[in-house]
């Protein structure tokens, strides 16, 4: 078992596009990072990168103490697992198992112990070994895709959205069943998703990437608790975060009729606020005090999402073209009607700030 660890990975296709930007990080024995971000951020090519599917601009590519960026993708003893799959039509799924260990030349005996020890894991009975993937539902052949990876005692696993083919349902079982999986495996994992739930419930750290760009790096809790700036605050959390352009006075800024004092150590003259919808609370115009903010305004959407309703309401703003500006709030009792005014208070302390230029944050991290 090794650490993996990318140094200065840098992929550029052409002048406009920048796939992959300086990416340097390790994941340790035992760890289970995720790259999470948008379409189009640069996950898979990372994933090629690191299983030398294709070779990057320059950066090397570390596993324990090789230095394997000169290595083709068959001597690096990774698995991949596939967004499609990928498994072979005409073979059984023994055999689609059993592929890469013939390929290592091990015994029949041997393959068969492994074959047979992963399928009893993954819930693959000899009845389903014996078919062939058309046979198989897509849970099914997600898991022999799983197995086939399982099998090979790789040095390192990368998987690229291997959920996202499933239904809403089946992909949580699987997603548990990944994580079972998973901690019981002592090899680093690099697991590519756009979805947030999947990053924060597998990961022991998620790397949150931006047009090739490392945004953060750090623990799920991390990434909702203390974002690293305005991208990660508006990418992870759902519904998403409250962002408001303010401009500061003095050591305040305002919204609407409400004045918010700026946190000893936070000094700009214009910063970008981060209030969490499930921080906003139903109120009295009266409750503001010296440790929470209170906005009014009328109501003017209410979303039933089954838990808790999502509400907005419109603040009247200083805004160039007097647009009001929205604040959305989860609310878990019964809501007041479209068109009412109502009150919602936030704890000062559960505010973020960023800055309105940099989009960084602010203040203690
Ligand atoms: N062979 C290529 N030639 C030119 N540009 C490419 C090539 N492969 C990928 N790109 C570009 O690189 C960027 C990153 O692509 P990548 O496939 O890594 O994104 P992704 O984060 O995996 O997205 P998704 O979530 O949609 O799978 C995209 O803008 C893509 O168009
Ligand atoms: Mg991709």
């Amino acid at each position: 078992m090794a650490k993996l660890e990318l140094k200065s990975l840098n992929k550029t296709y052409n002048a406009k596009t920048i796939p992959v930007k300086d990416i340097s990080l390790s994941v340790e024995d035992g760890e289970f990072l995720s790259l999470l971000g948008p379409s189009g951020c640069g996950k898979s090519t990372t994933l090629r990168l690191i299983a030398g599917l294709e070779p990057p601009t320059h950066g090397e590519v570390w596993i324990g103490d090789r230095d394997v960026s000169a290595l083709k993708p068959g001597d690096r003893n990774i698995a991949m697992v596939f967004q499609s799959y990928a498994l072979y039509p005409h073979m059984s799924v023994f055999d689609n198992m059993a592929s890469a260990l013939k390929l290592q030349k091990l015994s029949t005996e041997e393959i068969r112990r492994r074959v047979r020890e992963a399928g009893d894991f993954l819930d693959l009975n000899a009845d389903l070994l014996d078919r062939k993937p058309g046979q198989l539902s897509g849970g099914q052949r997600q898991r022999v895709a799983l197995g086939r990876a399982l099998v090979r005692d790789p040095d390192v696993f990368l998987l690229d959205e291997p959920l996202s083919n499933l239904d809403a349902l089946l992909r949580e079982s699987v997603r548990a069943q990944l994580k079972r999986i998973f901690e019981r495996q002592q090899a680093p994992v690099v697991y590519v998703t756009h979805d947030q739930v999947e990053a924060m419930t597998l990961s022991t750290k998620v790397a949150v990437l931006d047009r090739g760009i490392v945004q953060q790096l750090d623990a799920p809790d991390r990434l909702y608790t203390k974002p690293a700036n305005q991208f990660v605050a508006g990418f992870v959390g759902s519904p998403q975060m409250n962002l408001l352009n303010l401009r500061c006075t003095g050591r305040e800024t305002s919204l609407g009729e409400t004045r918010i004092p700026m946190p000893s150590g936070i000094d700009a003259p214009a910063i970008v606020l981060g209030i969490r919808p499930e921080a906003l609370r139903l109120a009295s115009p009266e409750a503001a005090s010296e440790r929470c903010a209170i906005f009014s305004g009328a109501i003017s959407r209410v979303e039933n999402l089954g838990m808790y309703r999502l509400i907005a309401i419109e603040i009247a703003a200083e805004t160039p073209d007097s647009t009001p500006r929205e604040l959305r709030a989860t609310i878990e009792s019964s809501v007041p009607a479209l068109g009412e005014i109502v009150s919602l208070a936030v704890d000062l302390e559960a505010l973020h700030w960023f800055d309105a230029n940099s989009g960084q944050r602010l203040g203690k991290t």
